[in-house]
């Protein structure tokens, strides 16, 4: 059986063409090597027998475009391929650019990355006034650049600091934004699209390029310049050998401009040294491991009620979190004086998430509080974020079991207990699940889903697609102590302290792990965490904690929320000294090397069930490195051996802590 079209073309009474993507059985259009051959192929067409003006649209309601398809880049792996993959893709671009009448694209909603320069090559950009963020070139996040051309007419759109600034972040806009930018020619309502790109075709508007005063900025000395200010801001945020592409995306400009000639060019060449690093490997690797994260919960969770008991510290930002997504949801503490914190930072998070008034408010009307519970017995999903103590959890599951109705999936956020040991006193200890939410709730992607030993198959698959349905990363594990990223931080962090006590200075450890990638080093990230809580976390491994651990707590020095731990906190920040010792290459394995190994650990232990996700764990749950594509695959990058020797020879020189774990082993085939 034939393949159907990807694009339709079809002509109206205008003698307007409309080229129509529509990829069958996928709810998005990504450009497909077929989707560009088939454009190709259309286009060679057009350019013979143009008509009166041609206007590409999406027939999918998620947006325009999504950008190029990555898992068809795993194939390419040769710089002759990926080049002649690139120039043939901006050769398309070159060729709508070519068309002898109006081009218009109708971006009605995600138009990012190669969608995003086919859109730009057309001579008008009519989108839905939205304030949702849908229009970007996240590239820069996959380590790349807008490799079919749309570095160069991007900056000859908007001027070289608004695209410059699009292409370093990879941020996402709004088409207000877009708008105001010059990105796009015309906003309107969904049902008005087509009519304004007739329109346009009709009249042919004068086109937008950038103003004077943006266009000589791309000569000197003024390139130069801002090549330096810029140059200088990225070098201060990341290692230029860890994250390649914005210096070369920059270095790109400073060297050819926007000279059609040979900036294409060049940015198809440079776009090929960046896909063939390992960095772009990697961070494809990550992007790719969110995908699969966000894949294992079913489409059909339909969560519409939540109650969450505690409304402390983590109960309030769940119950926000989740009636931001849509969920009705109810808080319940012992006085109202423990939620109202709570509601006064639900506020914050709705305004800066929902743009508009009204949506504000709908966001408010879902979070009730409800002191007596009366919630309980119409809840679809009960989380329970009260203090950590078994005792207390025990009895309260005991008495949910007997309010809430048989179909309630019933969750603990506890960080350490294990999920059978609360379940023990339950009637039905396959009822209960652990949904294990990090601290801050709206910062932080990752949600363990805890399975303990007698939760039902079932709980598990309905836990984890209701973290699916607000929008988080949901990780299944095993329930055993600290579970993956609490229990693979912890000996990390006790390592840290060990090398603090061995004498170097809070500064000089926490640089030894930035160097490395880390987001935060060990010493800060304790004290942010609390040292009371980052003590008993250890604790719980039945490791013994160096003793300034126990000192600073019992003196009450519990990090940034008393304003002083390792270090002085003003204004929530930690005042660092500048002078302090190089960090050497010992302290750096210290730190990465416990890492490592535990996470080995966790997944010979079967915490989890395969390596993919104890990296998604590690990378999405702590920050670790991505340009590494997480501690395993970076292992693997070393050797597994190498690994091995590594650790005996820092068990040597450091104790047992480095003992390697059993699983490096079985790895090695
Ligand atoms: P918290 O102390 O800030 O809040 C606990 C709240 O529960 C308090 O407002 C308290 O009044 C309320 N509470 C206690 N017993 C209650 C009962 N029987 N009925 C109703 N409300 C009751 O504690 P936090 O930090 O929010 O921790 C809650 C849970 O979340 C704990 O199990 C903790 O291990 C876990 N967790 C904490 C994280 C953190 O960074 N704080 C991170 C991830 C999990």
């Amino acid at each position: 059986m034939k393949d159907e079209n990807l694009w339709k073309l079809e002509v109206d009474n205008n003698q307007i063409c409309w080229l129509t993507f529509d990829t069958p059985k996928k709810s998005v259009n990504v450009l497909s090597e077929r989707a560009l051959h088939e454009l190709d192929t259309l286009l060679e067409d057009l350019l013979i027998n143009t008509p009166k003006g041609v206007i590409f649209q999406s027939a999918k309601k998620t947006g325009f475009i999504l950008g190029a398809d990555i898992n068809e880049f795993k194939s390419i792996d040769n710089f002759d391929d990926i080049y002649e993959a690139t120039i043939s893709g901006q050769s398309i671009m070159n060729k709508i650019e070519a068309l002898k009448c109006p081009t218009v694209a109708l971006l009605n909603g995600f138009t990012l990355g190669g969608g995003l320069e086919l859109a730009i090559a057309c001579d008008y950009r009519v989108s839905i006034d939205s304030h949702n963020k849908c229009i970007g070139f996240p590239e820069i996040k996959l380590g790349l650049l807008p490799g079919f051309g749309g570095y160069v007419r991007s900056i000859k759109k908007i001027g070289a600091i608004s695209a410059l600034e699009l292409m370093l972040s990879g941020r996402f806009i709004s088409s207000k934004d877009a708008f105001k930018l010059g990105l796009v020619d015309s906003l309107t309502e969904p049902n008005n699209l087509k009519k304004i790109a007739v329109d346009i075709v009709l009249l042919k508007p004068k086109i937008n390029t950038s103003k004077w005063y943006l266009k000589i900025l791309n000569y000197n000395p003024f390139r130069m310049l801002i090549y330096l200010n810029i140059k200088n801001r990225i070098l201060k945020k990341i290692k230029a050998s860890q994250y390649p592409a914005p210096l070369s995306i920059l270095k790109l400009w400073k060297n050819h401009g926007v000279i059609k000639k040979t900036a294409h060019k060049e940015s198809a060449k440079e776009f090929c040294r960046l896909y063939l690093t390992s960095t772009s490997r990697n961070l494809i690797r990550v992007f790719q491991l969110s995908n699969k994260l966000k894949g294992l919960g079913s489409k059909e969770s339909s969560i519409n009620t939540c109650h969450v008991i505690g409304g402390g510290t983590m109960g309030a930002d769940i119950a926000s979190w989740s009636a931001l997504k849509g969920i009705q949801t109810s808080i319940q503490d012992r006085d109202i004086k423990f939620i109202q914190p709570g509601l006064i930072r639900a506020d914050k998070l709705f305004e800066k998430k929902l743009k508009n008034k009204s949506d504000i408010k709908k966001a408010q009307n879902r979070l009730i509080t409800d002191l007596e519970g009366e919630k309980i017995s119409s809840a679809d999903i009960i989380i329970e974020a009260i203090s950590e103590d078994l005792k207390i959890k025990q009895s309260l599951f005991k008495k949910l079991e007997e309010q809430c109705s048989e179909s309630t999936i019933l969750a603990t956020n506890t960080s350490s207990i294990k999920i059978e040991d609360i379940a023990s006193v339950m009637k039905n200890p396959e009822r209960l699940v652990g949904i294990h939410f990090f601290n801050p709730v709206h910062r932080l992607p990752l949600v363990e889903v805890v399975k303990g030993e007698k939760t039902s198959d079932e709980v598990v698959k309905a836990a984890i697609s209701f973290v699916s349905q607000i929008g988080k990363l949901p990780l299944p594990c095993n329930s055993s102590p600290g579970f993956v990223v609490n229990r693979i931080l912890a000996p990390y962090m006790n390592q840290a302290l060990i090398c603090y006590m061995d004498g170097h200075m809070p500064e000089t450890i926490d640089k030894a792990a930035k160097d490395f990638g880390m987001p935060t080093g060990p010493i800060e990230l304790a004290d942010r965490v609390g040292l009371d809580i980052a003590l008993h976390v250890v604790e719980v491994f039945g490791v013994k904690p160096p003793d300034i651990l126990k000192t600073k707590v019992i003196a009450g020095d519990l990090g940034a929320k008393t304003g002083k731990g390792f270090y002085k906190f003003i204004n929530n920040r930690p005042k660092k000294s500048k002078q302090f010792p190089k960090p050497s290459k010992d302290l750096s394995d210290r730190l990465i090397y416990s890492l490592l190994n535990e996470s080995m650990s966790c997944l010979s232990d079967g915490i989890v069930d395969d390596t993919d996700l104890i990296d998604a764990a590690v990378i999405f749950g702590t920050g670790f490195a991505p340009f590494t594509g997480g501690p395993l695959n970076y292992a693997k990058s070393i050797g597994f051996e190498s690994i091995i020797n590594k650790l005996n020879s820092l068990e040597k020189s450091f104790g047992s802590n480095f003992h390697p774990s059993e699983g490096w082993g079985k790895l090695i085939t």
